[in-house]
């Protein structure tokens, strides 16, 4: 005996095929951005807190981009880990014209063509502080116009080296007209400029900390003063409209989990392209709760992912790019069988 109910919200969601059909929100392998770690050794080597993870030699980061290429990835973005003894107070060694950044990018350029990659502007991978910038005369900040004006001969010499897109993630203020201008007057009016538009002061990066060593010792000067107050939203909102203002092509939040509601404000803000940034922290949590056995890995590695699509995320840097475009593509074969 049923009751009178004309509205059984049960009827959409009764077989896979019928909630295949009304799904909302996919993930698929164009949607996914693959942050990569490269040094200037022979071997790789393995980040403990970022199971999976490696610091790529520059012959397997490009089988890895080869394979991610393969998998259906559209982008990568290249981080380097610098030797200790590269660095300095200023991060000279970023300017450097065959620094592994710069090889890394002119190789899988080279072998990868049609992969898009993605360069960090910022002095962190090469100061012996970890600050995106220049300490300021009496250290006590970090200094906004000086470095400025050399994360934008940062991003010339990326594009040099063949970027498509170079990616400010320092949060100075006036960066980005700073680098579309340097860009423009070197000849490089068609490179990208993503930008770390609203990046937060978060825990979640210590992991990503541990693979580029850019640990931030306890009585520093805070990265607090450049990086957003995780407290705020409508700040996050100002910032986009900055960047967009002063030439940016696409704008990302960052971290991206902890964040939906901003990536939702910000997606309805503006009409660029926004990413966001499945950070370190929100990789390492999902791999340790799997191994505990505590959460499932794989439905929450893709519901984390999903999440953060559904909030208004047109593209997801994550670390997870290249197993679930894998995984997309094994689903759709299976089928055949
Ligand atoms: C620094 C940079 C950071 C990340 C990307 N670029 C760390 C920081 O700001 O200290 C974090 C990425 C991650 O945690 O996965 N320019």
């Amino acid at each position: 005996m049923s009751i009178d109910l004309p509205h059984r919200p049960r009827r959409l969601r009764c077989t896979s095929a019928i909630r295949s059909l009304v799904r909302e929100t996919r993930i698929t392998a164009d949607d996914l951005i693959y942050p990569l770690f490269v040094h200037d050794r022979a071997e790789d080597d393995e980040i403990a807190s970022m199971p999976g993870v490696v610091r790529f030699s520059l012959d397997s980061l490009v089988r890895e981009c080869e394979a991610a290429y393969g998998a259906g990835i559209s982008a990568v973005a290249l981080f380097p880990s610098i030797s200790a003894s590269l660095k300095d107070e200023c991060g000279t060694h970023g300017l450097a014209e065959s620094n592994i950044l710069h090889r890394a990018v002119q190789r899988v350029k080279a072998e990868v063509p049609e992969l898009a990659v993605i360069t960090d502007v910022a002095l962190d991978p090469y100061t012996t502080h970890g600050h995106d910038g220049l300490l300021s005369a009496d250290g006590t900040d970090v200094a906004n116009d000086a470095t400025v004006e050399i994360l934008s001969r940062l991003a010339v010499a990326q594009a040099r080296a063949g970027a498509d897109i170079v990616a400010p993630s320092d949060m100075m203020d006036g960066r980005v007209g700073a680098i579309r201008t340097a860009l423009d007057q070197a000849g490089f009016e068609k490179t990208l400029i993503l930008s770390y538009a609203a990046k937060y002061a978060s825990a979640f990066y210590g992991p990503f900390r541990d693979a580029v060593g850019s640990k931030i010792g306890k009585d520093a000067v805070s990265k607090a003063t450049y990086q957003m107050d995780p407290a705020n939203v409508n700040e996050a909102v100002r910032e986009i409209a900055l960047d967009e203002a002063e030439g940016a092509d696409i704008v990302m939040v960052k971290p991206a989990g902890t964040y939906l509601d901003v990536i939702r404000a910000v997606k309805e803000s503006t009409r660029l392209p926004v990413a966001a940034y499945q950070v370190s922290g929100e990789y390492a949590q999902i791999h340790a709760a799997a191994r505990l056995g505590w959460l499932d890995y794989e439905s929450t590695r893709d519901e984390a992912l999903l999440a953060i699509k559904r909030a208004g995320a047109d593209m997801i840097l994550t670390y997870f790019a290249r197993e679930v475009a894998e995984g997309i593509g094994e689903k759709a074969e299976k089928r055949k069988d």
